[in-house]
């Protein structure tokens, strides 16, 4: 039974997170400032775990969070690379500052080991198609700079302080309690809330672009073998499925899920978004243990039947953020 902290504990992913740190019996304290987390994540906790409202960008919030913990997982950001793109400072602040002030929390509360949610948009658009962790980065969006400054801030914290850090690369994660309710929103969950009502998805340039996407019970396993596994302290690692679909290939299996025939709606390209995204996997698969037992139709599955019962809770707009108004 070890003592855990979740940043970002009330999102999508720190959530699922959260549940399978109880469900083996660790004791869990969240951390979360609940701007596009939310309370009802957490319903199922039954208040077994403890949670402080607090933000990323307070040094003090963090210190008072990580106090008595031994392992943090760090899953706190702001995500979205349009989100970045609109407030780049903002961004900044959650994901490079926030990350700052928890590695020196962690280190003067003699943490056990930190493991990061780092991002796959640190490859950009790197000439390799399969990326490997070896392979150069390309941040292209304020996103992809901070998540990747917080993977700076990792190694540095484990090279020069000795502690232990972990990072984990998420290639586009989805799945349950992923909101589709904000501009800012991730591609699954809006195209199934939108074509689940019959609507076309509407699909940024010509839709050929594509993504590794990777079901969030895979993500959560991932962050649980790297707090464990011996050796691998200041390493990187991708946490992916090892497969690749293009948004028009998405379309045609959530068509085939649902039972629509529906045509995408075409719009311009996003600034900042990366080409083609795809994983190798070898290293976590050697080193971690890690395997992505749900594959993409599994995860769509049981996502839109998460999305489609009711049970989604749509997301905040951030401040500053317009409304979301359904096409
Ligand atoms: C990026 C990261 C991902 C990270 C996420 C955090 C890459 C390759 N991936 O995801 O690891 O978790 O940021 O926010 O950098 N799209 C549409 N229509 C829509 C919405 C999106 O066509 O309504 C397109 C986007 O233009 C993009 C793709 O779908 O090409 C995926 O977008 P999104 O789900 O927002 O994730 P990424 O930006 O790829």
């Amino acid at each position: 039974m070890a003592v855990c902290l979740v940043t970002g504990g009330a999102g999508f992913i720190g959530s699922h997170l959260v549940d399978a740190l109880l469900a083996r019996g660790d004791t869990v304290r969240v951390l979360d400032n609940f701007s596009t987390g939310s309370r009802a994540n957490l319903a199922g906790t039954a208040g077994r775990a403890e949670i402080l409202e607090g933000d990323l960008t307070c040094l003090d919030d963090v210190r008072r969070a990580v106090a008595g913990t031994e392992f943090v997982f760090h899953q706190g950001a702001l995500a979205s690379v349009p989100r970045s793109v609109a407030n780049p400072l903002a961004t900044h602040q959650a994901c490079a500052t926030g990350t700052l002030h928890v590695l020196q929390a962690a280190r003067e509360a003699g943490v056990r080991r930190v493991v990061y949610a780092a991002s796959s948009s640190a490859y950009g658009n790197s000439t390799a198609p399969v990326k490997h962790e070896d392979d150069p980065t390309l941040p292209l969006s304020p996103y992809a700079v901070a998540k990747l400054a917080g993977e700076h801030y990792c190694t540095a914290f484990t090279h020069v302080y000795g502690l232990e850090t972990v990072r984990l690369r998420y290639f586009n994660v989805f799945g349950p309690r992923q909101a589709p309710g904000s501009p800012y929103s991730a591609v699954i969950p809006l195209f199934i809330e939108a074509m689940a009502a019959g609507r076309s998805p509407t699909v940024h340039g010509d839709g050929r672009q594509a993504r590794d996407f990777t079901y969030v019970d895979n993500v959560v396993r991932a962050n649980l073998l790297a707090a464990a596994a011996a050796g691998v302290a200041g390493k990187l690692y991708n946490v992916a499925c090892g497969r690749t679909t293009s948004l028009l290939e998405l379309i045609a299996a959530l068509n085939g899920l649902l039972g629509t025939s529906l045509i995408p709606v075409h719009t311009d390209p996003r600034p900042g978004d990366v080409r083609h995204s795809l994983a190798d996997i070898s290293r976590a698969r050697c080193d971690l243990g890690y395997s992505p037992d749900i594959e993409l139709i599994e995860g769509l599955r049981r996502t839109i039947a998460h999305l489609t019962l009711g049970a989604a809770r749509p997301g905040k707009p951030g401040p500053g953020e317009p409304a979301f108004h359904a096409a």
